[in-house]
């Protein structure tokens, strides 16, 4: 199956861009500081599918959150990432579909979805630039 790579040059801090990787709607989000803060207080536990920020992110570079934007409940597309504001009341994606809503690490956090936002596997190529797949 094909691999992706995907230009990270042009994605500001607190900007999330969509593209797709196999057909299906992929997310590329470069998190604030404030975002990062907002992940790491979670405690991990206590979440319905739990994992830090680390776990979701590569060593070093967790600024750079990579999802697949496939919600976890139904499969639409949630919003959050090239539509602007409506990231729902935990700061990520929110799905309009039936309100999953999800945190600053694509973590789901309230409404029926019972999974985080997958997170594909990738890796850097350069500073700027990542392949997924
Ligand atoms: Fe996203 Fe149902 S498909 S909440």
């Amino acid at each position: 199956l094909a691999s992706t790579e995907v230009d990270l040059s042009s994605i500001q801090p607190g900007q999330a861009i969509k593209t797709t990787f196999r057909s299906q709607p992929l997310f590329v989000r470069q998190l604030t500081p404030k975002e990062i803060e907002e992940a790491d207080k979670v405690d991990a536990s206590t979440l319905r599918d739990p994992q830090t920020l680390e776990e979701r992110t590569v060593d070093g570079k967790k600024q750079w959150l990579v999802t697949m934007g496939v919600c976890t409940h139904l499969g639409c597309v949630p919003l959050g990432a090239g539509e602007g504001e409506n990231k729902g009341e935990y700061g990520g994606y929110f799905c309009p579909c039936h309100g999953s809503s999800y945190d600053t690490a694509a973590r789901i956090r309230k409404g029926p979805a019972p999974k985080n936002l997958e997170v594909p596997k990738f890796s850097f190529t350069s500073d700027t630039a990542i392949l997924v797949g």
